[in-house]
């Protein structure tokens, strides 16, 4: 697949080195242009590009990995979001130094991201992992589950896959209403880091 990002940060890099690891290609944007990301697609090396929010949106999964704050900024950005696949890894932090979280009225906030993407499927994930956790690339470290809620079961089966392709299980929690409310920031499963070892799989339901 070749999967594009809006935002460049920790969260963005950590999931492309993954997808670039297993033979994905990558395109990253960020809020100050492709020409500022000339260093860090260099870094990332083959399979990875810089492009515009938009371009990014193109692709076939797009990722959205900025700030609480730029999140309506940067999904205007691309106005036609028909029909994408898009990962939601964004938390509703609205200040850190104080700590607030942003005002959702009994919402999550995928579904209020969902709102501002009108034809979006949208799937949040990778929202309750500590990137400093999944940038261990380490061969002897426990498989961690990461936590999957969608409305489309089609887009989250996508973004499933691609978490079991780069090394974790994915768990799924259901709707963005329901599974979204146990993953979003505040949410019981946040850093809960349920980790496994190869001995003791997850069983499988059919
Ligand atoms: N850090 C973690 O461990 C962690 C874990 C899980 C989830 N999260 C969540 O994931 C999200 C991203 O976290 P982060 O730590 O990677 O954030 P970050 O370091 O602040 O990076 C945000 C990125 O978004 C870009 N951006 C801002 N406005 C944009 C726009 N309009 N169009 C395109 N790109 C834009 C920024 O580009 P410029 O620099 O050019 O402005 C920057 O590259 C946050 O919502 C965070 O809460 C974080």
């Amino acid at each position: 697949m070749k999967i594009g990002f809006i935002g460049a940060g920790p969260v963005a890099q950590t999931i492309a080195k993954h997808v670039l690891s297993v033979g994905h290609q990558v395109v990253l944007s960020n809020s100050r242009g492709p020409e500022s990301l000339a260093g860090l697609v260099a870094e990332l090396g083959s399979g990875a590009t810089a492009g515009t929010a938009k371009e990014a949106a193109e692709q076939d999964l797009v990722v959205l990995a900025v700030k609480w704050w730029d999140v309506q900024k940067a999904l205007f950005s691309v106005g036609d979001w028909r029909g994408r696949t898009l990962v939601d890894t964004t938390n509703r932090v609205a200040s850190v130094e104080p700590l607030m979280l942003g005002d959702i009225s009994g919402r999550t906030s995928s579904e209020i991201v969902a709102d501002l993407a009108p034809g979006a499927k949208v799937v949040k994930a990778f929202n309750t992992i500590p990137m400093i956790w999944m940038s261990d690339f380490s061969a002897s470290k426990p498989k961690t589950a990461f936590f999957v809620s969608g409305d489309d079961a089609g887009a989250k089966k996508v973004v499933s896959e691609l978490i079991e392709e780069i090394g974790f299980y994915s768990l799924d929690l259901g709707s963005l209403a329901e599974g979204g409310r146990l993953q979003q920031t505040g949410g019981a499963l946040v850093g809960v880091n349920l980790t496994f070892s190869e001995r003791f799989r997850l069983p499988t339901i059919d």
